[in-house]
């Protein structure tokens, strides 16, 4: 909980002086206390939430002018390098790195976790053969609230800790369900005896007719995605979960919300967005043109994988991906890849063009990401999927820390602009 602070905010509004009283946080700026102003008689306007506090927090903090990001204090780039997914998702849900014993001990509770109910099997094949992954996986998570019906009590401790693992353990089965099913391709069942990630690609990749070996560096590329995406404290789609998680929602249920919430362009949708908009350039010999698009207020076009709410400055998970992103396709011999070319060129226009520095539109991390996953052979409608694997700790860890927390039901108010109060007009009268 943040502290109260001895500095107060003075409005004044047609004259009268309303008090509002500050809090403090561990870092960042001092938050104002509005929530009286229901009292006075006004509300506060903030569309998109751009500088509204929705919370408190513990998990993350970022600073998007010094392109910061730490996970309960730790910089991203430290757990990117040394760290791996499976244990910031333990940091993420428990607070702190995990001692040996206790790693091992989450680490076989996620692997004892991730076969589904053969009944999921039949689920999945209700779908149109050409549904896109993110719809089946939305729909997916949220039938497992019917699957865990005896375990769904929030007010249990216990059932909450068990439904994380669940989750967490479960999204890449079912993410490599959805595109086997898009493919006509048998279920793989997942393997205990692989790490994460490896899992991962083993269920996506692998056929049962031969032995398949997953590449290590693209294993390892895979768990660094996931750890890049894991929480990005108050985005979109975390807000839904936290939205819907206030009113007493089963969790499963709330996940669904934050994975239709990650699905938009504008946010986890981003990274199919940016493969197709480099298939839309086409070539290299495109670019300026397609950057003046950008630019032109008349044109809807927007550079995918530029720009950021919070980051004002350049993504710290960017920086991370575009190292990946090398590493990747140098282990694949593809180093020369067209794409990749096309999206450096992109990039180097960008940081050099005034719009885009004037504004502060900077590379995120969808924009190598995308690449990357390209590279390893992953469809761009499996994308944001993986993006909402990897999202997943963050999800459940908001989640508890509000249903563990003072859980408040989230309802924000309006500055209605309708039709005032009329009469019924029956409809000969019209
Ligand atoms: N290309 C061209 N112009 C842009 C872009 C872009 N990618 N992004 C923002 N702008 C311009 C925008 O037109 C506006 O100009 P003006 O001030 O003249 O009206 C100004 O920059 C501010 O943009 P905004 O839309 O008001 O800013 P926002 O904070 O609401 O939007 C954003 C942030 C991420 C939605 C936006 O930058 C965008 O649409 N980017 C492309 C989509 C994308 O890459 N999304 C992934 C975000 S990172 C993944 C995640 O965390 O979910």
């Amino acid at each position: 909980m943040a502290q109260a602070s001895s500095r107060v905010a003075r409005l004044i509004v047609d004259g009268n002086e309303i008090e509002l009283p500050m809090r403090t946080g561990s870092s960042g700026p001092d938050v104002i206390e509005v929530g009286s102003l229901t009292g006075h008689g006004y509300f506060t306007y903030d569309p998109g939430f751009v500088s509204t506090a929705s919370c408190d927090s513990e998990l993350t903090y970022i600073d998007g002018n010094a392109g910061v990001l730490l996970h309960r204090g730790y910089p991203i780039e430290q757990l990117a390098e040394q760290s791996n997914f499976l244990e910031v998702c333990y940091l993420l849900l428990n607070g702190e790195l995990p001692g040996g014993e206790q790693r091992d001990q989450f680490v076989n509770d996620i692997r004892r976790h991730t076969m589904v109910h053969e009944k999921v099997k039949a689920l999945i094949q209700g779908y149109r053969r050409d549904a896109h992954p993110m719809a089946v996986l939305c729909g997916v998570v949220a039938a497992l609230s019917a699957f865990y019906h005896y375990s769904l009590d929030i007010g249990n401790a216990e059932h909450r800790l068990k439904t994380a693992h669940r989750l967490i353990a479960k999204m890449p089965t079912l993410a490599a369900m959805s595109y086997k099913y898009a493919r006509g391709e048998p279920f793989i069942y997942p393997r205990n005896d692989l790490g994460y990630a490896e899992n991962f690609l083993h269920m996506t990749f692998a056929t049962p007719c031969e032995e398949y070996q997953v590449n290590p560096v693209v294993a390892r590329a895979m768990d660094r995605i996931f750890l890049l995406h894991a929480d990005h404290e108050q985005n979109a789609s975390t807000s839904t979960v936290r939205l819907a998680g206030s009113t007493g929602a089963n969790p499963f249920s709330c996940i669904a919300a934050g994975i239709a919430a990650l699905w938009g362009p504008s946010h986890g949708g981003a990274n199919e967005a940016v493969l197709n908009m480099l298939a839309q350039i086409g070539d290299e010999k495109n670019i300026d043109k397609y950057v003046a698009k950008a630019k032109d207020k008349d044109d809807p076009f927007r550079l995918m994988g530029f720009g950021h709410r919070v980051y004002k400055s350049y993504d710290p998970r960017a920086k991370v991906m575009q190292q990946s992103c090398h590493e990747v396709l140098e282990a694949l011999g593809i180093e020369d890849d067209p794409t990749l070319r096309m999206a450096q060129r992109l990039e180097k226009i960008a940081l050099e063009d005034n719009y885009f520095v004037e504004k502060r539109l900077y590379p995120n991390v969808d924009f190598y990401s995308g690449i990357v996953l390209k590279a390893i052979g992953i469809p761009v409608e499996m994308f944001t999927v993986i993006f909402a694997i990897g999202r997943t700790p963050g999800w459940i860890a908001h989640w508890h820390e509000m249903i563990g927390g003072e859980t408040r039901l989230g309802r924000p108010r309006q500055l209605y602009r309708g039709p005032a109060r009329r009469d019924y007009v029956p409809v000969g009268q019209r």
